[in-house]
């Protein structure tokens, strides 16, 4: 059965918004971020295929937040999973495996010498941010203002519209600069380069670098003592298994993965040069640093699931299929936004592994409830897309339903456009995560 009712999911959001803030432990995966009429929680997936509570069924994208990249339940992950299970999870001394991984890990990131294992991503890359004040003695942060998300901690929200609760103070310890904008990045050294901690961005997010801009960062950074730290979550397992600095051979000085890593479970990784790691550990005699330490951070399931996802990577064409199943996607919907004539109120950008849309309404300003009406019609046929961001297991015909969806979606899109959203949207429209109120 393809999108239809929500009766359970309905009752299970009501439940939620009790005993859940948000209804919902991710914000992304939050019911302000979807229709009203969409499937509210998932029962089980299998390749791009989920199943909500109420039987309907979905092709996916996005994918656990860009997390899962060979697909749900994925039987070499599962099977390496299931046997470690049958050897005990938490020990009192660290696993063996954690060696493997680490030396796995090395091995396939240019820049990494030394690594440590967390959960998720804002530990890491506040893992990071801290390191870089220790090796420096110095508390400015410089962070790229076209990055959405880099961690929930202070020194990346205290800055946004949602930072109620933050230390007050902490916004000022960090500034940013624009991606591709080195004029930005030189204003921002010349004020502040004495106090510069370290500058931390996404080696690209949906623009490609220009006129060398990474490497002059990287440049400038050095020069000043700054450590350049790159946030690999995203482009990390996917612009290529060894992240956005193999794609463009960059040398950061310290780095974050997590997300595709795994294949969805929980498991991250700051990883960086000796110099600056080392500080986290016995062998040395300078002042220590509580550099990550958590309870869960090297669990041996999500070590076995990271160890299993990068054997795949590593035998099958991952990376390849990630890419050119995007284009596929590109190249269907374009035709459809050309047909149509659209151009001007839809877009998909980014790279082919990590695409997504662009909404806009008949003035060409984005939109919110164009947005939401775009997602309301694929749910009606069957497509959960949040973007267009696909995975290993998306097959050329999940592809093409695909395509012929968005296809039909963006009729009734046009329709809008020409006489008003009012008469096809059902309820309110999506919202941004990061807003004041509710
Ligand atoms: C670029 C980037 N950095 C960091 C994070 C935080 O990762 P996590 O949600 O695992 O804490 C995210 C999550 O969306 C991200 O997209």
């Amino acid at each position: 059965m393809k999108g239809g009712k929500y009766e359970k999911s309905k009752l299970l959001q009501r439940r939620a918004h009790q005993i859940i803030p948000g209804g919902a432990n991710t914000y992304a995966k939050g019911d302000d971020q979807y229709p009203v009429d969409a499937p509210g929680f998932i029962d089980h997936g299998s390749g791009c295929h989920v199943w909500d509570v109420d039987g309907n069924e979905f092709i996916e994208y996005g994918m656990g937040l860009r997390a899962v990249t060979l697909g749900h339940a994925f039987r070499p992950v599962v099977d390496a999973v299931a046997e470690s299970l049958a050897g005990g999870n938490n020990f009192t001394r660290p696993a063996a495996l954690e060696i493997d991984l680490a030396e796995e890990l090395l091995s396939l990131v240019p820049s990494a010498e030394m690594v440590k294992f967390a959960k998720d991503g804002s530990t890491v890359t506040t893992a990071a941010v801290k390191l870089a004040r220790a090796a420096t003695g110095r508390e400015m942060v410089g962070v790229c203002s076209d990055n959405p998300f880099l961690s929930y901690n202070d020194w990346f929200i205290s800055r946004g519209p949602m930072n109620r609760g933050t230390v007050s103070g902490s916004e000022k310890l960090t500034v940013s600069f624009g991606y591709n904008d080195f004029a930005s990045v030189e204003s921002m050294f010349d004020r502040h380069k004495e106090d510069l901690a370290c500058v931390i961005l996404e080696p690209a997010k949906y623009e490609e670098p220009e006129d060398n801009f990474l490497h002059r960062l990287q440049d400038i950074c050095r020069s000043n003592g700054v450590l350049f730290i790159l946030d690999e979550m995203i482009t990390g397992f996917r612009w290529s298994l060894g992240g956005g600095q193999e794609t463009y051979g960059l040398d950061p000085d310290l780095s974050a993965f997590g997300k595709g890593m795994a294949n969805g479970f929980a498991q991250s990784a700051l990883v960086g040069k000796a110099e600056y790691m080392r500080l986290g550990g016995l062998n040395h005699t300078d002042e220590r640093v509580f550099l990550l330490s958590t309870t869960h951070g090297a669990e041996v399931p999500a070590l076995a699931a990271t160890l299993a996802t990068i054997r795949v990577y590593k035998s099958e064409p991952v990376i390849d299929y990630l890419y050119s199943s995007g284009e596929r996607l590109r190249t269907g919907v374009l035709a459809h936004i050309r047909e149509l004539n659209l151009e001007a109120n839809f877009e998909v950008i980014g790279r082919p592994c990590n695409l997504v849309y662009v909404t806009r309404d008949g003035d060409g300003n984005m939109s919110q409830p164009f947005r939401t009406l775009f997602m309301q019609e694929l749910i009606k046929r069957g497509i959960l897309a949040p973007s267009f961001v696909t995975s290993y297991s998306h097959s050329d015909e999940d592809v093409d339903n695909t395509i012929r969806a968005v296809g039909e979606a963006l009729v009734v899109y046009k329709q809008a456009i020409e006489s008003g959203i009012d008469g096809y949207l059902v309820g309110r429209p999506v919202q941004p995560v990061f807003r004041k109120f509710s």
